[in-house]
């Protein structure tokens, strides 16, 4: 078919660079070679029994037919409990879209803000799939280089520079893909009062805030003062309750985003997944030590991937949240994709080249720990061999 006869839009937006990584070692694997995985942005467990067993009785009782487009009441009134009990954030059922993934959240919420011609602040390096959000709404996506010797965190004075009158949206991720920080009250205060200033909408995408170590807290911005009319959260059950291939999440917002959110919604997914949707209810109504137990377990293999890396003398800024650690391999003077390919090739372990984040993720690595201690730990020492041959 003639490419002329696709849509500029389509054409536009790009493929994950994370996607390729899988493709090699799914090539790698295919051939017999073992491989440490250390790419993978999701939880090796598995779902949880009881939530597993939710769904699977719901099925069984015949909940197969569509719900509210919006989502049951039942698993919204359970967002509103959750959100209450952990963050003492009041938040009403007419807030909330129940989603297909943090991905639709992300996708309906902007579609529903952006105009042609719109700036959407980014920090970066940044989620693989944020430009193209932007870019689909006809809105510029307009980095801003975060830099390792701040922690890769973001200040407000830094913020304000990239600030125009085209700015509509400031895109925050914490804690933060790919580097593991996570911002913090302190920062995000004065970042809330520049978006007030500004008038500048906040899209909050917190979905790995069920991961933090080093006792730090999520800050959910919305909770600064002015900040719930003005920003949307997106939440996702993927990372928390290891539900990744469930495929569901939540946009909350003002009355009026989600009003207007709900018809792009209905056109694309009419509504949620029902029997997903009962065991997402289950998720959240549970007590919530499974997600204690997952999060200490992921502790455990950050300070054993911490401690590899410290030995093979790898700097990296220490990660406080999500499944990630962002080592530099400046000194090594190759690219982060051939670096990648190197330790596939010589480590048989797998990482993401710090580039599919963003220019400035060049001359790093996205190393995740979701596989077992004893995994990360014989994969790191076959990189640190690998490394000692360069
Ligand atoms: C920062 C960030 N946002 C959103 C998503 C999408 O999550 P979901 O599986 O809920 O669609 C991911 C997935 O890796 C992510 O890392």
């Amino acid at each position: 078919m003639p490419s002329q006869l696709l849509s500029d839009r389509i054409l536009e937006i790009g493929f994950s660079k994370i996607r390729e990584v899988m493709g090699k070692v799914e090539a790698a694997k295919r051939k017999g070679i073992a491989v440490t995985d250390l790419s993978i942005g999701r939880p090796d467990f598995d779902t949880p029994g009881h939530i597993k067993e939710a769904a699977a009785k719901a099925l069984a009782e015949g909940k197969v037919h569509y719900t509210a487009s919006a989502g049951t009441l039942e698993l919204r009134e359970a967002l509103c409990h959750r959100f209450q009990e952990d963050y003492q954030l009041k938040i009403d059922p007419a807030e909330i879209l129940v989603t297909t993934g943090a991905a639709e959240a992300i996708f309906i919420g902007l579609m529903s803000v952006l105009n042609p011609g719109d700036e959407v602040l980014v920090p970066e390096p940044m989620y693989v799939y944020y430009p193209g959000y932007a870019s689909f709404g006809g809105a510029k996506c307009v980095p801003i280089p975060l830099q390792e010797e701040n922690q890769f965190l973001l200040k407000a004075d830094y913020l304000e520079k990239f600030i125009t009158e085209k700015t509509k949206v400031l895109i925050l991720n914490s804690p933060h893909n790919p580097t593991g920080q996570v911002f913090l009250q302190e920062d995000l205060e004065p970042i809330a009062r520049l978006a007030r200033r500004h008038n500048i909408l906040v899209v909050s995408d917190d979905i790995y805030n069920g991961m933090l170590y080093d006792g730090v807290e999520h800050f959910p911005i919305a909770k600064a003062p002015g900040m719930k009319e003005r920003t949307l959260i997106i939440g996702s059950f993927s990372k928390t309750y290891a539900m990744d291939g469930w495929r569901i999440g939540y946009l909350i917002a003002p009355g009026e985003v989600i009003t207007q959110a709900l018809k792009l919604h209905q056109h694309i997914v009419s509504c949620p997944n029902t029997f997903v949707q009962v065991g997402a209810q289950a998720a959240l109504t549970a007590p919530q030590d499974c997600v204690r137990q997952m999060a200490a377990e992921f502790d455990r293999r950050r300070k054993a991937l911490m401690a590899r890396l410290d030995g093979i003398g790898l700097p990296y800024v220490r990660p406080r949240g999500a499944f990630y650690v962002f080592p530099s391999i400046k000194k090594f003077g190759l690219t982060s994709a051939r670096f990648a390919d190197f330790l596939l090739e010589k480590a048989r372990t797998a990482v993401v080249p710090g580039d599919a984040f963003g220019p400035q993720g060049e001359g790093y690595v996205r190393i995740s720990y979701c596989a077992p201690v004893e995994e990360i730990e014989k994969g790191m020492d076959r990189v640190r061999s690998a490394l000692a041959q360069l």
